[in-house]
């Protein structure tokens, strides 16, 4: 893929990607080359059509000064050649059509590959950033980039190009035409040219702006209803409906006036362009009808000439509406390629070390790590842990003391500020995330699943496990009851984030996960304390099953689940305050103790 490092480009649309810096067309549109270079056959092959179609389209007005300057005279009887001029006539009308017609055929094709190549990249380069970066942009941004900037992209290909090309070639015809014609007419029309400039130039710089105006307004409308979307439940919950539907109209309103004005703006542009138009033929009628009564040009060449001015403005008009679409695409260009420019955070290193997968121990080291999302807001400090092969080790620990925190670095989520992680004794920032990620099987706090079969979210669509394994992986964890008791078993599709299942439901697949793909390192950060018993069971049975002989880490909020564990860690305030087994950190009568008795006594209540 083409990544392209552009330190000139605005880094402040990093930040806020709904704004845009300068238009800087030059390095926006060398960034879009690599895409185009294998296309090139078709664009040459374009650039032929656009000529056959052109030169068909603008010779026929001179078939009309051929007829009525030499063959329309009173007492002429060549009708044959009248005919054969309409005949040539007949041929240059189809001539332009098969042309245009290949050429917009070409263009699509062309256009449509490249914008599908630039999102297919686009997304593989957003899918490998890292989790730092999701926390500073909001998804509903990378939304707006990969669905409606790619599509300003294609806009771009497949209409302002074809404009610039076939536009602009029209107006060079017309202009050597014209001047084949009548040298002294042609040199009082182009007055005009440097007019028609300052009216483009005085609108460009406005027209720049409201557009620009309109696109942030839609990059929030659309953050907007994303966010929303994300946390509906909660809207629900709070009654928050009302609120949200006040600033969704805010917002709506916002876009709604900035479209307004946007438009606004273009028609005015477009009438003051007709104008001159209509002034130039004007122009045009009375010199040259003035020529022509003093015999200094004949009737045709006049007919003629009217017929170019008036085709010499609408091409121009259509180069200029296009400006716009120039200044979407390459602000999306930008856009796009600042996205590219982002290197992830956390990378592998040039010669990563290699690790067998079938030989690792799983031994895990924290050396006096030391870790913030923020600089200046640490969240562990100096924090040293070595935990055995095998070995089962259950965190527990007030809420945001660091326990996600710390498993986020174990699977390198986040690189550690100070001190290191080490796996066998090889610091993970020398393991490629690839063999790291197949080393670790994560049940995250809240297991994700993905709109699919429940067969494909187990497998993570990766084919070449099998159903059977699927479903005999599934069985092992105990979950194989639950499923069958879906509508269609293991072929019953989740909705998206698999939000028909329950929070333990999807816990128990992520487990069946874990077990196809025979991590070394098990961790588990628990989704919630309150869990039905019956599930509670199934899963307290299927972690018993998972971790056998796995180097696991469990977080808990459920004392229950890891009472069995080899060591108990207590952790508060990013640091480890307490450690031990359960019967050993009872003894201390310190935190544990309390969090034990708390839970008893939610349990005693419960049972109550
Ligand atoms: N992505 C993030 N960006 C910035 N700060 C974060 C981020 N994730 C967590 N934090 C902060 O780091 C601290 C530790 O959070 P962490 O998620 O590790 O807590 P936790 O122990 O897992 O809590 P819980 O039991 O509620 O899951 C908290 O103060 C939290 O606000
Ligand atoms: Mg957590």
């Amino acid at each position: 893929m083409s990544k392209i490092n552009d330190q000139s480009m605005d880094s402040s649309m990093e930040k806020d990607p709904g704004s845009s810096g300068r238009v800087k067309y030059t390095s926006a549109f060398s960034a879009l080359l690599p895409y185009v270079k294998p296309h090139r056959r078709t664009f040459l092959l374009l650039f032929v059509c656009i000529f056959l179609a052109v030169s068909a389209e603008l010779l026929q007005p001179y078939l009309f000064k051929i007829v009525i300057d030499d063959y329309l005279e009173i007492g002429n009887t060549n009708l044959s050649i009248l005919l054969l001029i309409c005949i040539v006539y007949f041929v240059l009308s189809v001539t332009n059509l098969i042309f245009s017609y290949l050429q917009n055929n070409l263009l699509q094709k062309a256009g449509q590959s490249i914008v599908g190549r630039i999102r297919k990249d686009l997304f593989l380069h957003i899918s490998k950033q890292s989790m730092s970066y999701f926390d500073r942009v909001p998804s509903g941004s990378l939304i707006t980039h990969v669905s409606s900037d790619t599509e300003a992209i294609n806009q771009f290909l497949t209409q302002v190009l074809l404009s610039l090309l076939r536009d602009g070639l029209t107006l060079i015809f017309i202009i050597l035409l014209m001047f084949q014609l009548d040298v002294t007419l042609t040199l009082y029309c182009l007055i005009l040219l440097p007019i028609i400039f300052l009216i483009a130039i005085a609108f460009r710089s406005y027209m720049r702006k409201t557009y620009q105006i309109a696109r942030i307004s839609l990059s929030r409308l659309i953050s907007f209803v994303a966010e929303n979307l994300a946390g509906m439940n909660l809207i629900q919950a709070f009654h928050q409906e009302k609120e949200q539907q006040s600033q969704f109209t805010d917002r709506n309103k916002n876009y709604l006036r900035a479209n307004l004005r946007e438009i606004r703006t273009n028609v005015l542009f477009n009438r003051s362009f007709d104008i001159l138009g209509n002034l130039a033929i004007a122009f045009v009628v009375w010199l040259g009808g003035y020529l022509v009564l003093n015999q200094n040009m004949s009737f045709g060449v006049l007919f003629v000439f009217i017929t170019y001015i008036r085709m010499f403005f609408q091409p121009i008009n259509t180069i200029t509406q296009q400006w716009n679409m120039l200044q979407s695409a390459t602000v999306s260009i930008q856009r796009i390629w600042s996205i590219f420019s982002i290197n992830p955070e956390v990378e592998d290193v040039k010669k990563p070390i290699d690790i067998n997968l079938d030989e690792v121990e799983g031994h895990i080291d924290f050396n006096h790590i030391q870790f913030a999302y923020q600089d200046g807001t640490p969240v562990i400090h100096d924090l040293d842990l070595h935990i055995l092969p095998g070995e089962m080790i259950g965190i527990v620990g007030t809420t945001g003391a660091g326990k996600s925190s710390l498993i986020s670095l174990l699977c390198r989520f986040y690189d550690v500020k100070r001190g290191s992680v080490e796996i066998d004794g090889v610091d993970i920032r020398n393991i490629r995330q690839s063999t790291l990620h197949r080393l670790i099987g994560l049940v995250q706090q809240e297991p994700y699943l993905y709109s699919g079969s429940i067969v494909d979210n187990v497998r993570m669509f990766d084919e070449s496990i099998s159903r059977d394994q699927v479903i005999r992986a599934c069985e092992f964890v105990g979950a194989s009851q639950l499923i069958e008791q879906l509508k269609d078993g293991y072929d019953t599709r989740l909705s998206e984030r698999g939000s028909g299942l329950s929070a333990g439901e999807r816990q128990l697949i992520s487990f069946a996960r874990i077990i196809v793909f025979q991590p070394r390192i098990l961790i588990l950060d628990e989704a919630t304390a309150n869990l039905d018993s019956h599930t509670e069971q199934l899963i307290q049975a299927a972690l018993h099953i998972v971790s056998e002989g796995r180097t696991s880490l469990i977080i808990a909020h459920r004392l229950s689940t890891i009472m069995q564990a080899d060591r108990i860690l207590v952790m508060k305030d990013g640091a480890i305050v307490e450690e031990g087994s359960h019967t050993k950190l009872l003894e201390l009568h310190g935190y544990y103790e309390q969090l034990y008795l708390h839970s008893q006594g939610h349990t005693m209540n419960e049972a109550g």
